[in-house]
């Protein structure tokens, strides 16, 4: 689950443009700074900030992509380098929610705020992240995944939404003017994992992002609604224990793949059980994966 939608650009210094450049010849740190004029020290944050802005493993990855660049310094400082957005990779394989699905989709087909809320361990970032990738062709800028967790401070979300787009910090404006700015123009996906300690912050940004960026929409995650006119709210349910057709549901199926990952496999004769124990747990799957393991 990587590449999501059409590439984003980056934006790099018109210093750390002839860094790059000079990085593209192969020079070492000591050569550039002395045809730059400048410490060997500055040359190395110049570098590690490209690494960092260009998503590179390592120099030879930055004088990769120097070759892309125009050959002149200023075209290559105002030059913005293509980075294809990612969703991260859940470690474990998706089960299901194929109503969910469908009706998060539909509802971010007329919706620009939508809300999953539930509570913790219900499956609303798996969800969203599923959703997400399923609808990266119908962002011609991509899909872009923020998570919330970290940031503790309502100040930080600007922030935190342009660090996950990769757009450097610019002293002349603040990260919210730069974040409004780069949306603009472009059709995009973002996806707010866990708003709920952030409400209020997160409200009163994207009033101003959805605005300012008629194409694009919010897919939020959240305990509790962001409580906004302009928000669709989707309820998660707990995994089904039961299909439509009467079959063993998403419940079960994530128990028994999760206890076949363990050490003690129960043998899918097991389902009227295994069905007892997800509906006591109201199809949390969280409960369930522990339930399992
Ligand atoms: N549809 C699913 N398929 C597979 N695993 C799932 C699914 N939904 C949730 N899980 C797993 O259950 C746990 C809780 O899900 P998560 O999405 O993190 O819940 P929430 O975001 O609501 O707290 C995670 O370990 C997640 O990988
Ligand atoms: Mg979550």
């Amino acid at each position: 689950m990587t590449n999501q939608g059409g590439p984003r650009q980056v934006d790099i210094s018109a210093r750390e443009g002839e860094v790059l450049a000079a990085l593209g010849e192969h020079l070492t740190n000591a050569e550039i700074g002395a045809r730059l004029f400048i410490s060997i020290r500055t040359v190395e944050s110049h570098v590690s900030s490209l690494l960092r802005k260009l998503q590179a493993d390592d120099r030879r990855a930055l004088a990769a992509m120097a070759a892309t660049l125009p050959s002149d310094p200023a075209g290559a400082s105002a030059a913005a380098i293509a980075v294809a957005p990612t969703l991260p990779s859940p470690l474990t394989p998706f089960v299901g929610r194929l109503a969910e699905r469908a009706a998060l989709s539909a509802a971010l087909s007329e919706h620009r705020l939508v809300t999953a809320v539930g509570p913790g361990g219900v499956g609303k970032t798996r969800l969203a992240l599923s959703v997400a990738a399923d609808l990266s062709d119908r962002f011609a800028d991509g899909v872009w995944y923020v998570d919330l967790v970290p940031v503790t401070d309502a100040l930080m979300i600007a922030p935190a939404i342009a660090d996950a787009l990769g757009l450097g910090e610019r002293q002349s404006s603040s990260a919210v003017d730069n974040v409004v700015s780069w949306l603009a123009e472009r059709e995009t996906l973002l996806v707010l994992d866990n708003c709920e300690h952030l409400l209020d912050g997160v409200v009163v940004l994207l009033e101003r992002l959805l605005a300012g960026s008629p194409r694009s929409a919010v897919l939020a995650t959240s305990r509790a609604r962001l409580l906004v006119p302009f928000e669709r709210v989707f309820s998660v349910p707990g995994l089904s224990v039961q299909a439509d057709d009467g079959g063993p549901g998403d419940a079960v199926e994530l128990f028994l793949k999760r206890a076949a990952a363990g050490e003690s496999p129960v043998s899918s004769d097991d389902t009227e059980r295994i069905a007892a124990v997800c509906t006591a747990l109201d199809g949390m799957a969280l409960a369930i994966e522990l339930a399992a393991a």
